[in-house]
């Protein structure tokens, strides 16, 4: 089966064939619960992810941001089972119900692009720059399908005009050399098509781009998004993109969700120290798409030798004596979690709204 612009538009969201079976109404496409991950090294344990939890309706977009090592990308390695044998992957995440944690990895290599693709920050480095582009996403077809050379190379064109990379028959014999970082990461998207994945996860995909450019991808994977019927999880340490583009957005500190809302949400009743102090003073509309996080002062935490209490404590303004203890990640709100003993107050209180 291909997977061509009139088919995806006709079969609508939610078609396309997929290895996993469907999600029932109402279930979540990804349910992540108590996620741990640790490295261990000459006796020294790093400890990246501690007890992540949250879930991913079919079709959403989630971005999940956080500073630079609270293990966004580890997390999310983890489902695609990427990480070296130094980690130790405990707890659970079901994908449309089967269990990603200690799958065996003959298991996983068939599924991996299947059920969950990824895509990276420097597409330079992911693509084999001696090997034409045609070739590449020729390859990652025929990895997934047992179509011949001739209807790989259609579907490889299909996919090519799909992330809208422009004359793409053209395009095909060059190298990536020749083509501009945008245009790069548009063909690791493609590649990234070629097993009809039902999620995509965008590492900083958009990171290493100019700004226009970084709009133009963030507009193509929402694009995607509703056209396959696909879930996103775009990583980010800008708020102002998830702002932008996401549905949902969880936010990460030391290794797990502090808070999670819808964007809407989140952004306009922000409950929890750390995100309040990712916003900065400056109000998120008046601020610039591409504007970097505010620095929060202080250090984030020692991941080898973490606090029993509240990781972000140490750096918090509203901290006492009852921080000592971790806060629970709770649903607090319908549909918004946090995990703080003293959340900010709201700054547009529900009761109040009209
Ligand atoms: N292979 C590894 N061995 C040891 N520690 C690692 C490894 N990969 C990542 N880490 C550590 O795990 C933590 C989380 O990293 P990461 O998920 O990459 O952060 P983020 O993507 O949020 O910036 C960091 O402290 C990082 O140094
Ligand atoms: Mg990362």
């Amino acid at each position: 089966m291909s997977l061509t612009d009139d088919d995806v538009l006709a079969a609508g969201p939610g078609a396309g064939p997929s290895r996993t079976g469907p999600v029932p109404d109402g279930e979540p496409l990804l349910e992540v619960q108590d996620l741990r991950v640790r490295f261990s090294r000459a006796g020294r344990h790093v400890h990246a992810v501690n007890g992540l939890s949250y879930r991913l309706a079919p079709g959403r977009m989630l971005a999940i941001i956080g500073e630079s090592g609270s293990g966004k990308s580890v997390s999310s390695r983890a489902l695609m089972g990427l990480l070296p044998s130094t980690a130790a992957v405990t707890g659970s995440a079901r994908f449309a119900g089967t269990e990603l944690v200690g799958m065996p990895e003959a298991q996983m290599r068939r599924r991996r692009g299947a059920d969950i693709a990824m895509v990276f920050q420097d597409p330079a480095r992911s693509l084999n720059p001696t090997m034409r582009i045609g070739t590449q996403v020729v390859e990652a077809v025929r990895a997934h399908s047992d179509m011949d050379r001739h209807a790989a190379r259609r579907r490889a064109v299909e996919l090519l005009s799909l992330v809208r990379l422009p004359v793409p028959e053209q395009r095909f014999a060059e190298y990536p050399h020749q083509l501009s970082g945008g245009m790069r990461q548009r063909v690791m998207i493609a590649i990234a098509l070629a097993g009809e994945p039902r999620l995509l996860i965008a590492d900083e995909a958009t990171t290493a781009l100019d700004v226009t450019t970084q709009a133009q991808i963030m507009e193509l994977l929402v694009e995607l998004q509703h056209r396959l019927g696909m879930a996103v999880i775009m990583i980010s340490h800008d708020l102002g993109l998830a702002a932008s583009y996401a549905q949902d957005v969880l936010v990460m500190y030391a290794g797990r969700g502090v808070e999670h809302a819808s964007a809407e949400t989140l952004f306009s009743h922000v409950r929890m120290p750390y995100t309040r102090a990712l916003l900065g003073a400056i109000p998120l509309l008046e601020r610039e798409s591409h504007a970097l996080l505010p620095v929060v002062p202080g250090q984030p935490p020692d991941l080898s030798a973490l606090p029993a209490g509240c990781p972000f404590a140490p750096r918090c303004e509203y901290s006492d004596e009852q921080c000592g203890e971790n806060p629970p990640f709770a649903e607090q709100e319908p549909g918004h979690r946090w995990a703080c003993w003293h959340p900010v107050p709201d700054p547009a209180p529900r009761g109040e709204r009209s």
